[in-house]
């Protein structure tokens, strides 16, 4: 198993150029379902959950070509197994994003449900309910989502709580039905944004999108389309943090910064300098942070995909700050990798309490989640000595070369076998 050695102390100083947004790119792959003819996708980022799904793809039938890492063509001319095996779907939870083209496109999907994961149960019923609402039958046999429509029929859908996945599925899905669909408590999440982008340029009708309502006419069929994948707010949202908590200065170039609101806001409460340009963001820190108190919850509000990474500033910030998770019951498990290297933070049900202290310890530390991981980098970053982080597998889910572009920052860091 690989793991990562980081030397801390040194602030980060330097610019990088930040990569296509994995949770958009997901959904946007699995867009490919949807028509006979060629999707061409630009802007890929080059990560093992993009891997998986062009995997799964094309055991589907889709035939794959990959112009280069970051651009690929996806031509799913002939669906020949409308099936998601568990072995897929257990190493990545938005494999369920094929259940609504497939259903839609050929009738039929076969689909492992995905179980649990470290950071909570992550239950799909959202998904399966809004497709029984547009005429789907589904069982659930076996651990696998059986489902079959012979045309799915648009309806009206009002979502129990807000899900991103759930919302890209049945979006996905009403672009082929019969009829209306009308989307109610939708994410208003910019990766949603990105695939209706993607869905109308392949000539779907929808309007709404960014917004908790989205409208969905269905047409027969779609069409192949190119879409450049939007760049990645939450790798984004990391490095500012990791540059932030270090003390460093650093250019963050091909951002989107009017993705970044509620992230930029805490960095500025926590003393940071930033400027915005139209495809880049700086960031420069003089003084040690201060703390800063946050509450996740769905976008625009401030996302759970950050959360570690600003309790690992909170670690050595000025003051104490309470964090509270509200999207997922078990995401605080960096806190006891924290603490290892020092930290002091105490745990009530959902709140993280995080008393700023000098300086953590580098110590031996494991990588649990994807975002867990990013948080153990900062924490090795800022902190004095050695700190090897075991379990990188995570972090290469979701970040494109990370070590790479922390090196580029002037960070002492490296992988080993
Ligand atoms: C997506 C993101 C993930 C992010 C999360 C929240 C992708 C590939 N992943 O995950 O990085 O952390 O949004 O911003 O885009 N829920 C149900 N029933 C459902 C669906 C969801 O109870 O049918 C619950 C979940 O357990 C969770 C909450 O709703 O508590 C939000 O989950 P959801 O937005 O669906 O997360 P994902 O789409 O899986």
């Amino acid at each position: 198993m690989q793991k990562l050695i980081i030397q801390g102390g040194s602030p980060l100083r330097g610019e990088i150029t930040i990569s296509g947004a994995k949770n958009a790119a997901l959904p946007v792959l699995c867009a490919s379902l949807l028509t006979r003819d060629t999707l061409q996708i630009t802007n890929l980022p080059f990560l093992k959950d993009v891997t998986t799904m062009l995997a799964l793809l094309e055991q589907m039938g889709t035939n794959v070509i990959a112009n280069n890492p970051s651009e690929v063509a996806l031509t799913a001319a002939h669906l020949s197994n409308p099936v998601a095996p568990y072995e897929m779907v257990k190493t990545m939870r938005a494999a369920i994003l094929v259940l609504g083209p497939l259903l839609a496109r050929t009738g039929e999907a076969n689909i492992s449900l995905p179980g649990g994961c470290a950071i909570g149960v992550r239950p799909v019923d959202q998904h399966i309910k809004g497709l029984q609402a547009m005429g789907a039958e589904i069982k659930i046999e076996h651990g696998y989502i059986h489902a079959v429509a012979k045309r799915l029929e648009g309806t009206r859908i009002v979502m129990d709580m807000v899900t991103v996945t759930g919302t890209e599925n049945l979006m996905m899905a009403a672009t082929l039905a019969a009829g209306t669909t009308i989307l109610e408590n939708a994410a208003r999440e910019p990766e949603v944004v990105d695939l209706a982008n993607c869905l109308v340029a392949m000539g779907a009708e929808i309007c709404g999108a960014g917004s908790d309502i989205i409208t969905i006419k269905g047409v027969k069929s779609l069409h192949g389309a190119t879409h450049h994948v939007m760049p990645d707010r939450i790798e984004t949202g990391t490095f500012l943090v990791a540059g932030a908590a270090s003390g460093g200065e650093i250019l963050l170039k091909r951002a989107c910064n009017k993705t970044l609101d509620a992230i930029l806001d805490k960095l500025l409460e926590a003393g940071a300098t930033i400027e915005t340009e139209e495809n880049q963001v700086s960031l420069k820190m003089n003084t040690k942070p201060k703390s800063v108190n946050f509450r996740t919850a769905p976008y625009p509000a401030f996302p759970t995909d950050m959360q570690a990474q600003f309790l690992a500033m909170n670690c050595i910030a000025d003051g104490t700050a309470i964090v509270t998770e509200t999207i997922f019951e078990n995401r605080f498990m960096h806190v006891q990798e924290l603490k290892r290297m020092n930290a002091n933070i105490e745990v009530e049900g959902n709140t993280a309490i995080v008393r700023g202290i000098k300086q953590l310890d580098g110590a031996n530390v494991m990588a649990t989640d994807l975002r867990a991981s990013a948080s153990l980098v900062i924490a090795g970053l800022i902190a004095q000595g050695e700190t090897v982080i075991d379990r990188i597998y995570h972090l290469d889910r979701g970040y494109e070369q990370i070590e790479k572009k922390l090196s580029q920052l002037g960070v002492q860091i490296k992988r080993i076998q």
